[in-house]
């Protein structure tokens, strides 16, 4: 580990990964594929560590949306198998087949293109993506699907590994459209099972549907969300068959104190002006961390187990805080985590910024160094 100046770090739990997975493991007793999805940088944990961490607690192959981040995986020294789920260039079939990375088709003329990319005796793993209802990628009919899978099974560098698709509201309490997405999805299954295909990894369940719906998901399940301890959207807790350990913690210190006189202006804009003889605090992280000024609406930190508000506009390295007392410069200062018995949630912070709990540790930029710690859950 390099030397760290700056004091404000995200702390990952490795553990908390680990028995996310074992949890999902245990709930389909051991008999679907996990795959652990580690695209943008692992939900912004950090994609190695959390590979790592997930294929100790049971996932057996890693999901990534670019073929650049399974490539950084390969490159750290990672052998288990790994899906590019989004769409690559057809120029990066030679390198995906070089490092035995399966890519998503659901083009014929992409699966041309890529054959061109591959040198003669080389192999390229393919998975099909069919688009149920999530309208974004995928081949839309089952006609479609079989040419793909025609096309696949004439090449002799062209090998099938898997057929997916993706929910658009798995993690809705409204399960109509889901319904008829796992509909859909189930009945071109049952026409190619009906015409003898063979496809060995048939996958369509992410976080939310391989917790809610365990019957449905064939023989892989692919784990995002949920694997970092998040719920997939906020009013799903009640619905989930086990509890979730969140491994990411968001820490500074108080960078500067002091105390400020009645009527004296803080940060940019000089919107907030102490209404009485108050204790400031600063703490070094701000938008350019990804700590976006919104989270000055309403925000707190903890300190010494005692929630604190955000005071004045957040700039792009630091912010304000207001203290009950002086305090010491360089106490802990947690943003997301635990301290005493007070606890900020991604969660919390999410549906204060009306945004998803994907987006909050994905927002959190490189500058703020990600630690890895080991920490047996309670
Ligand atoms: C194709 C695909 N599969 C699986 C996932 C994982 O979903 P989740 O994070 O909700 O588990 C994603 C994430 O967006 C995805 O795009």
């Amino acid at each position: 580990m390099e030397q760290l100046y700056r004091e404000t770090w995200i702390q990952v739990n490795t553990e908390a990964i680990k028995q996310n997975v074992a949890s999902l493991d245990r709930l389909h007793n051991g008999d679907r594929k996990i795959m652990a999805v580690v695209k943008a940088n692992g939900y912004g944990h950090g994609a190695i560590e959390v590979a790592k961490a997930a294929l100790v607690g049971g996932a057996t192959v890693l999901g990534t949306a670019l073929l650049e981040e399974a490539i950084e995986l390969r490159e750290a020294g990672i052998v288990a198998p790994i899906v590019v789920l989004g769409r690559t260039a057809a120029s990066g079939a030679g390198v995906a087949a070089k490092l035995d990375i399966a890519l998503t088709t659901f083009q014929r003329e992409w699966l041309v293109s890529a054959m061109e990319h591959l040198e003669r005796g080389q192999s390229l793993k393919l998975h099909v993506k069919y688009d149920t209802g999530m309208g974004r990628i995928g081949v839309r009919t089952i006609e479609e699907v079989k040419e793909v899978l025609t096309t696949i099974d004439e090449e002799e560098s062209l090998e099938l590994e898997g057929l997916f698709t993706h929910f658009a509201t798995a993690d809705e309490l409204d399960l109509s459209y889901y319904e008829e997405q796992q509909k859909t999805f189930d009945e071109l299954i049952r026409v190619l099972t009906s015409e003898d295909r063979h496809i060995p990894l048939i996958h369509c369940a992410n976080s939310a549907a391989s917790m809610r719906f365990k019957d449905a998901c064939y023989n892989m399940v692919r784990f995002g969300i949920s694997m970092y301890g998040l719920l997939p959207a906020t009013d799903l807790e009640a619905e989930l068959p086990f509890s979730l350990a969140p491994a990411l913690s968001l820490y500074s210190h108080l960078s500067h104190v002091k105390p400020v006189k009645s009527g004296s202006k803080i940060s940019y804009g000089g919107t907030y002006t102490a209404t009485q003889d108050e204790w400031i605090g600063t703490v070094p992280i701000g938008y350019g961390d990804g700590w976006i000024r919104s989270n000055a609406n309403g925000g707190e930190v903890i300190i010494d187990g005692m929630r604190l508000p955000i005071v004045g506009r957040i700039c792009m390295d630091q912010m304000m805080v207001r203290l009950p007392h002086e305090m010491s410069v360089g106490q802990r200062v947690t943003l997301i985590g635990e301290d005493n018995n007070e606890r900020i949630t991604i969660e919390e912070v999410a549906d204060r910024l009306g945004t998803i709990t994907y987006e909050i540790p994905c927002l959190i930029t490189k500058r703020v160094p990600r630690l890895y710690v080991e920490k047996t859950m309670s």
